[in-house]
């Protein structure tokens, strides 16, 4: 499969990406808040039963995996194994995280140094697709010209080594939603974001038909009790996006970025409702497609399938909402 065949089928129509590559550090404060020991074991027994739920091929087109997980087996099989056999496709986060940016509070995300090597091995062990997440705040000063040109350009390097290594890149970029700012100021930032990717990219001479965007929704900051207007959001988001797309790249996957489940799926679904293009606008969610399950799961460890029941439902909806055929009264109608 070349790089374009594998980014197409990651925006597939009514598929998504599952972010399940929290690094041991996040997995370890998601298994905390429900009371569950973060140990090698627990975090692969809670992956496995999402990656092996009756319909995960028909809503999952890839997954991001961690480090950990693509080298774990269940039954003497591999997870890209696993994988495979559902019909989905293994993925890695290749970033080593956002770390602090010289002489600023904002982060530059690191992980350049031996990643062609990293690639090749992840490569081998079944990955074909690759993620590195940029990040960045907003406030009255942030983010700096800096933190924009640094992180584009770490993740024009990162996505050139990517397709060198035969691997689709998804290309992150998140404006986070912290902060007291209004919807206004979030879709300036994540204008001036987007547009120095796309510039880095052309640079680094990027095949745009062979990656996926994953760029963050158009909201206002979660701390400036303006509560948001999916109309609003949609409408935002839709020309942001669209502004900066070159027309080659096959597709867009959200970030949840600390949405509710619910509202990532309205937003989501209201984009598509108003996209009137045949262009893929998807999602590629940790938090918005795992929280229930998860809070599932910790009640009993042992009972995969409620769990799974719970995670195909999330699944559907986000499904149905990258078709823009979701309706608030189906939630819960099941
Ligand atoms: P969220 O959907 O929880 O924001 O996670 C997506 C992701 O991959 C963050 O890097």
């Amino acid at each position: 499969m070349n790089i374009n065949e594998i980014a197409k089928l990651m925006v597939a129509k009514g598929k998504g990406i599952l972010a399940a590559d929290e690094s041991t550090g996040t997995m370890t404060k998601r298994l905390d808040s429900v009371n569950i020991e973060s140990n090698e074991e627990n975090r692969l027994a809670f992956r496995h039963t999402l990656f092996t739920s009756k319909n995960f091929q028909n809503y999952i087109s890839g997954v991001i995996l961690y480090d950990e997980t693509i080298r774990q087996k269940k039954n003497g099989k591999s997870i890209p194994e696993i994988l495979r056999e559902q019909k989905v496709l293994p993925g890695i986060k290749v970033d080593k995280g956002a770390k602090k940016l010289v002489g600023s509070d904002e982060t530059v995300t690191e992980g350049l140094d031996g990643l062609r090597e990293r690639l090749n091995e992840y490569y081998k062990l079944g990955a074909r697709f690759a993620k590195w997440r940029g990040v960045y705040k907003i406030s009255n000063e942030f983010p700096s010209n800096n933190s924009v040109v640094a992180n584009a350009h770490a993740l024009a390097r990162y996505a050139a080594l990517v397709q060198e290594a035969g691997m689709a890149p998804i290309v992150e970029p998140e404006v986070l939603m912290d902060g007291k700012h209004d919807i206004q100021k979030c879709y300036d930032v994540t204008s001036k974001v987007l547009e120095e990717c796309m510039n880095q990219l052309r640079i680094a001479g990027i095949d745009f038909s062979g990656m996926v965007l994953k760029p963050n929704m158009i909201l206002n900051g979660s701390e400036s009790g303006i509560k948001n207007k999916k109309e609003q959001v949609a409408e935002l988001t839709l020309k942001c996006v669209q502004n900066h797309l070159p027309s080659e790249i096959p597709g867009v996957a959200f970030l949840s970025g600390g949405q509710s489940e619910f509202e990532a799926t309205e937003n989501l679904n209201e984009i598509n409702k108003q996209n009137k293009t045949s262009f893929a606008f998807t999602y590629s969610y940790g938090r918005a497609l795992q929280q229930s399950a998860l809070k599932t799961w910790a009640k009993n460890l042992k009972d995969t399938e409620a769990v799974q029941k719970v995670f195909d439902e999330r699944s559907r909806m986000n499904s149905l909402a990258a078709k823009g055929e979701w309706k608030a009264d189906l939630e819960n109608a099941a």
